[in-house]
C-alpha cells in the first residue's frame, strides 16, 4: 500500500483512512474469498458509511466527517487533484489556457502506482501545475475609514468577513449599533474578537433606527478624521472587498484633495429608476476628506430631508454641494437574483466589492477567499481553461458549458433572474456584453475551503444531484 500523501490531507485523516482501508480490505477480501472464488466478479455493492450512501464508482473511502461537513447524503463520485502553483512575475492574463485535461479517468486508475503520488482510486496521480502572479505587497490602508450601521450580533458575525479585507491593513472601522442590551458585555466580546483578527474597530451605540443610524455615520467619520485620513467609506455589513491592495490602488487613481463621491450603481435599471442615480450602499460609498468636511457643515439640514440611507447621502450631496457621483464600475451592489454565477465566471477584471452574497444569491465570500490567504489576493477568480473544455474559476466554480465559447468571447452569461420588471437590456449598462444563460452548463460550486498550517489550501467543489453528489477536491501547494 502506498500512502505518500505529501501532507495533502491532514495526517489524522490519512491514518483514519488507512485504518478504515485495512478493515474494509480484510472484510471484503474475506467475504470475497468465501463467496466468489473467481476474482472476475468483484463488482462492489452500494456501500453505506454511517448514514451516507456511497456509489461503487467511488474507489476510495472519503472521510466521513468531511462528507457530513459538506452535507453529502449520497456520494456519486469523488475526485481529488493536486495543484502545484508556479509563481510567475511576468504579467499573466486573467484567463489562461492549459494544455492538459482537468479530469483524466486514465490517470485515476488505482493500478498505476509507479508514479508514487497520491494513489487511492479517487486521486488523479499527476499534479497540475498552474501559473499564478506573485502575492501583492501588504498594503497600508490607514488613510481609509469605514463606517457601518448594524447590530451587535450582526457585527460579531461580520467580523470574519471583515478580517479578510480589513485585518492587519490599518484601516479603521466605525460601527454604529443599536443599544447593547447586555450592558456592554457583548460589545466587549466583539472588541476582543476584532482585536484578535487585526481589525481596528470602534463601536458607538445609538437609539436611532437603522436608516437614520446609516446617515449618522457621516458625522462619525467626519469628526474622527485623523491626519492621514483621505477617504471615508460607508458600507453595509454584507459588503465584501475582495482585495485591499486592489482597493487602495483603485482609490489612488482619484484626486482625494477634491470633493469626491464615488460608488457603484445598481446592475438593474429598474432599481436605479426607484432609488435614483446614487452610490448604492451595498457597493460601498466613498467620500473624500474634502467632501466629508463639506457634509459636516450641512448635516442638520440633510437630517431633515425626506429619504433615508444611501438616498439621503446622495440627496444631501446633490442639494448642498456641486459634487456629483463618480461611478467606479468595479464597485458592485450586485442586485442579481438567485444565480450570480455568470458574474463571477465572466473572467473579467475582478470586482473591488460585492454585496447580497448571502441574501439575493449565495456565494460564501470568506470561503471563496481562503485561496487568497495562501497565495495572495490576485489568485481569486482567476481562470484556467483545460484541454477538456472545463473551466476553473478559482474559489468559485468548475464548469463546462454545453457549447464551448469562442476564443476571445467577452460576454457575461445572464444566469440571474430578472428583478423588478427588468429585461435583458436592463443589465447592459453595468454588465454588458451579455449572452443568454446556458441551461445545460455542468457546474461544480465551491462549498468549502480550508487553509492548513503548512500553507496548503484544500477546496471542495460540488455538483449536487438527487442521484448523488459529485465532489472535486483541489489541493493547492507551492512548488
Ligand atoms: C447522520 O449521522 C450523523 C452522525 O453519525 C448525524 O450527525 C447526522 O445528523 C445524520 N444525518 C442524517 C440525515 O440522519
Ligand atoms: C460572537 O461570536 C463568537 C463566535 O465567533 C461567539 O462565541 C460569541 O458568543 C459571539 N458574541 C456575541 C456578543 O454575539
Amino acid at each position: 500500500m502506498l500512502f505518500n500523501r505529501d501532507g495533502a490531507i491532514p495526517a489524522s485523516w490519512a491514518w483514519k483512512k488507512m485504518l478504515r482501508f485495512v478493515v474494509v480490505f480484510i472484510a471484503v477480501a474475506g467475504f470475497a474469498a468465501l463467496l466468489w472464488p473467481s476474482p472476475k466478479h468483484h463488482t462492489a455493492p452500494m456501500r453505506a458509511t454511517s448514514n451516507i450512501t456511497i456509489s461503487p464508482q467511488v474507489q476510495c473511502d472519503p472521510d466521513v466527517d468531511m462528507l457530513h461537513r459538506l452535507n453529502i447524503k449520497k456520494l456519486a463520485d469523488y475526485t481529488r487533484r493536486e495543484i502545484v502553483v508556479d509563481v510567475n512575475p511576468e504579467p499573466l492574463p486573467l484567463k489562461q489556457k492549459v494544455e492538459e485535461p482537468l479530469w483524466d479517468a486514465k490517470l485515476k486508475a488505482p493500478g498505476n502506482s509507479e508514479q508514487g503520488a497520491l494513489q487511492d482510486g479517487c486521486s488523479v496521480s499527476k499534479p497540475l501545475t498552474l501559473q499564478i502572479p506573485p502575492r501583492p505587497k501588504s498594503t497600508d490602508a490607514s488613510h481609509i475609514d469605514f463606517g457601518v450601521a448594524t447590530t451587535v450580533s450582526r457585527l460579531n458575525e461580520s467580523l470574519d468577513q471583515f478580517a479578510h479585507w480589513a485585518g492587519y491593513s490599518r484601516a479603521r472601522i466605525f460601527a454604529l449599533i443599536e443599544p447593547d442590551e447586555t450592558k456592554g458585555k457583548s460589545i466587549q466580546q466583539v472588541k476582543v474578537k476584532a482585536e484578535n483578527l487585526g481589525i481596528n474597530l470602534f463601536i458607538t451605540e445609538s437609539e436611532d433606527d437603522y436608516l437614520h443610524r446609516y446617515f449618522a455615520l457621516i458625522p462619525i467619520l467626519e469628526s474622527n478624521m485623523r491626519e492621514q485620513t483621505r477617504w471615508g467609506c460607508i458600507i453595509d455589513d454584507d459588503t465584501f472587498f475582495l482585495s485591499m491592495p486592489a482597493l487602495v490602488d483603485a482609490l489612488g487613481h482619484y484626486d482625494d484633495t477634491k470633493p469626491m463621491y464615488i460608488g457603484g450603481l445598481s446592475e438593474g435599471i429598474p432599481q436605479i429608476a426607484v432609488f435614483g442615480l446614487i452610490a448604492f450602499g451595498g457597493a460601498g460609498v466613498f467620500m473624500s476628506r474634502p467632501l466629508l468636511s463639506d457634509l459636516g457643515t450641512v448635516y442638520d439640514e440633510c437630517e431633515q430631508m425626506t429619504f433615508t440611507g444611501d438616498r439621503r447621502i446622495a440627496n444631501c450631496i446633490y442639494q448642498y454641494t456641486t459634487t456629483r457621483l463618480t461611478v467606479d464600475h468595479r464597485l458592485h451592489q450586485l442586485d442579481l437574483m438567485k444565480d450570480a454565477s455568470g458574474f463571477f465566471e465572466a473572467g473579467r477584471e475582478p470586482p473591488l466589492s460585492v454585496h447580497h452574497w448571502k441574501s439575493w444569491f449565495t456565494a460564501d465570500m470568506p470561503k471563496l477567499s481562503v485561496i487568497s490567504e495562501a497565495f495572495g489576493e490576485d489568485v481569486l477568480l482567476r481562470q484556467w481553461q483545460f484541454s477538456d473544455e472545463w473551466i476553473l474559476t478559482n474559489g468559485f466554480s468548475v464548469i463546462q458549458y454545453s457549447l464551448p465559447l469562442d476564443p476571445g468571447d467577452i460576454t457575461m452569461e445572464m444566469t440571474w433572474e430578472p428583478h423588478n420588471g427588468a429585461t435583458d437590456e436592463s443589465y447592459l449598462h453595468e454588465l454588458g456584453p451579455l449572452r443568454r444563460k446556458d441551461d445545460d452548463k455542468i457546474s461544480f460550486q465551491l462549498e468549502d475551503a480550508v487553509i492548513e498550517p503548512n500553507g496548503r489550501v484544500t477546496q471542495w467543489y460540488i455538483q449536487r444531484d438527487k442521484a448523488g453528489d459529485q465532489v472535486l477536491e483541489l489541493s493547492w501547494r507551492k512548488r
